[in-house]
Formats: structure tokens, sequence, C-alpha cells
């Protein structure tokens, strides 16, 4: 069993983990920038490298620490290497590098979204045949997965991620930054049916989606009704219950079209408590399992990520030492990889 060591500094959280095997936590820490960037009202690429430049070698340091081994007792040393910011990536990547290199340990570098897509089976050494949605503050993307390393796009949102949605209209509404949480939390106390706004795409017959219609229709919404705090919980539970009914729509309807018996979730966005339950019930209606993430490992962590690697080092897999970041989303590399 391999004992690996992973590095996540994709966008706002410093993590890392040590995974033994495909299960096993010795231990894993994220620190999260939210608090640094919420007086901006969104993440600062800048910023974000000089928090992840100060934390990163302490927070490897304390992990390691907490695992009781040292770089010398690890198999490989993996890093997120894209999608993401290019000036955060740099840093967890450089310093799996480093001490890949001076512990003549193998590097790996690994996707951030295959990370996201493989959580959901978590501890468990096969990725069995199903429909994958990740939806984050920055994809929403839909896979046919066939296996580990085996996944055929099938669509994705052509303008806003369903999480950039939820913090853009967090925003909208005075909930601060990142607004996901909280829409969740109020839209438990809300009527999802109260206001009736846009199902962007659901209809298209594709597996694409869009969000930046329904954002709008939430602005123009609020500019025309100056709504009460007491009408609040309403239009997060309406606004929730829209991006919800789409995500839901296309991901079943996948399924069925791919023959799968099993979907899963992942990304920030399905510890979305609305999601879950509508996903379970949707799930149990048409006899498949529904599969998500342990808690904890919804939102960005590097545990995903040495999950994933523990995959790729179980398939002989390892990367060049000078393999560049790759910010943007390439379909191809994930395929690929
Ligand atoms: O996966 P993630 O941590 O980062 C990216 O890879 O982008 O996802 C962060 C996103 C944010 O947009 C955040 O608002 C959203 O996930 N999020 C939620 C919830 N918790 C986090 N959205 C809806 N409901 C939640 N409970
Ligand atoms: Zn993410």
């Amino acid at each position: 069993m391999k004992t690996l060591l992973a590095i996540e500094t994709s966008c706002d959280e410093t993590a890392a983990a040590v995974l033994r095997g495909y299960g096993e936590v010795l231990s894993h820490t994220v620190f999260s920038q939210a608090d640094i960037h919420s007086a901006f009202g969104g993440v600062v690429p800048e910023v974000a490298s000089r928090s992840h430049l100060q934390s990163a070698p302490w927070i490897v340091d304390e992990t390691l620490n907490a695992a009781g081994i040292g770089v010398g007792e690890l198999d490989a040393v993996a890093a997120t290497n894209g999608p993401g910011l290019a000036s955060a990536l740099l840093v967890g990547s450089a310093l799996a590098k480093g001490l890949a290199i001076g512990a003549g340990k193998p590097y790996l570098a690994v996707n951030h979204l295959e990370g996201h897509m493989l959580s959901p089976f978590f501890g468990h050494a096969e990725i069995p045949p199903h429909t994958s949605l990740v939806v984050s503050g920055g994809h929403t993307l839909l896979f046919d997965v066939r296996g580990f390393g085996d996944y055929q796009l099938l669509g994705r949102t052509l303008d806003d991620a369903a999480g950039e949605a939820f913090d853009k209209v967090a925003k909208l509404l005075g909930l601060g930054y990142p607004g996901g949480a909280r829409i969740d939390q109020l839209a438990r106390e809300g009527n999802p049916e109260r206001f009736d706004f846009p199902r962007g795409m659901i209809d298209s017959g594709d597996y694409d989606f869009s969000f930046s219609g329904l954002k709008t229709a939430v602005r123009v919404f609020l500019e025309k009704h100056a709504p009460a705090d007491a009408d609040l919980p309403d239009l997060c539970a309406s606004f929730q219950a829209a991006v919800l009914d789409v995500l839901l729509a296309k991901l079943f309807r996948a399924a069925r079209e791919c023959g799968h018996r099993a979907v899963a979730i992942s990304g920030g966005v399905s510890a979305n408590s609305a999601l879950r339950s509508c996903a379970d019930g949707r799930a149990k209606r048409d006899g498949v399992s529904l599969h998500t993430a342990p808690p904890g490992l919804h939102t960005d962590n590097a545990l995903m990520i040495a999950y994933a690697a523990a995959h790729h080092a179980a398939a002989g897999r390892t990367s060049a030492i000078d393999e560049d970041i790759h910010p943007n989303f390439d379909p191809a590399r994930l395929q690929a990889s």
C-alpha cells in the first residue's frame, strides 16, 4: 500500500493530506482563505497566491507531523496542477516538486476536477461506471464515467458555474462571500415555490447548462421589488430550486441515456442540503445509486487529490518533474491524465 502526500492550492484553500492506500487518512489539513477574500467580495488571485506562499510550508509540515511520518517514508508527492488560478497552482506544485526532488521521490501532478469527480468513491479501489456531475465554484460539468481514467464530457456550463451563481446571487442578497452555504441555510426556512425563476436550458435537449440568465432574473427582481428581510428565505429557496431542477434533470436524464445504474455529485455545491435530498429522492425513484463525497470532502481539500493520486500511482503513473501547471480546463487533458 502506497503512502502519498498531496498538496492543493488551486484557489483559496491551502490544503495538505497524507493518505495510505485508498482510504486510510493519516492526516489532512484545510486552511480556508475565505475570511481574507470576503473583504473584496471574491477571490483576488494575487492575495490568494501570497497567502498560499505564507501558509503552505507550515501546513505541509504540520500535516506530515500529524501523520507521524517524514518525507523519506512517502511513496510519492502529489499536487494539483490545474485547473485553477495560475499563481496559486504554482505555489503548491513548486512545493511538491521541491519535496519530491529533495527526498528523491516521484512527483504526481493531479487534475483538480478529477479529484472532485472521484471523491464520492473515496476509500474504494474501484471506480464503477456512472454519470458524474461536478458542481464547484469554477465548473459545472457532466461526465459519462466508465471507470478510472475513462471520462467522456457530456456537457458543461456555457457561462457561470453553479457555485458561481450561488456566490453572485448571495452577493446580490447581501449575504457575503462565499454565499453558497448561507443560501443553503436560509433556504431551509423558505418556500421554493413562492418566486418563479427561470430554469435555463432545462429543455435544450443537450447536457449543457446556463446560469447567468437566472442570476440576471434575480437581479432584475430585486431592482423592481426591494424585498424585505423576511422574504430572504423564500428568495433563497426559489433561486436554489431553479438551480437544482436543471442540474438534477440533466444528471438523471444522462444516467438513463448512458444506461448507468449509478450517479455521483461532487464539488462544493454538492454540500448543498437540498441538492442532496432531492438527488436522493430522484435516485430512489429511478432505481440508481447516488454517490457523494464523505463530509468535509465536498469543498476543496487535499484528500481528494491524494485519492486521485493513489489511483494514478496504482496504474504506475508518475509525472515529469518539469510538468507545467495548466490553469485552464481542457477535457482532453483530463482524459489523457
Ligand atoms: O469545489 P469548491 O470548494 O471550489 C472550486 O473548485 O471552485 O466549490 C466552492 C463553491 C462556492 O461557489 C460555494 O459557494 C459553493 O461551492 N458551496 C455551496 C455550498 N457550500 C459550498 N453551494 C451551495 N450550497 C452549499 N451548501
Ligand atoms: Zn474545487
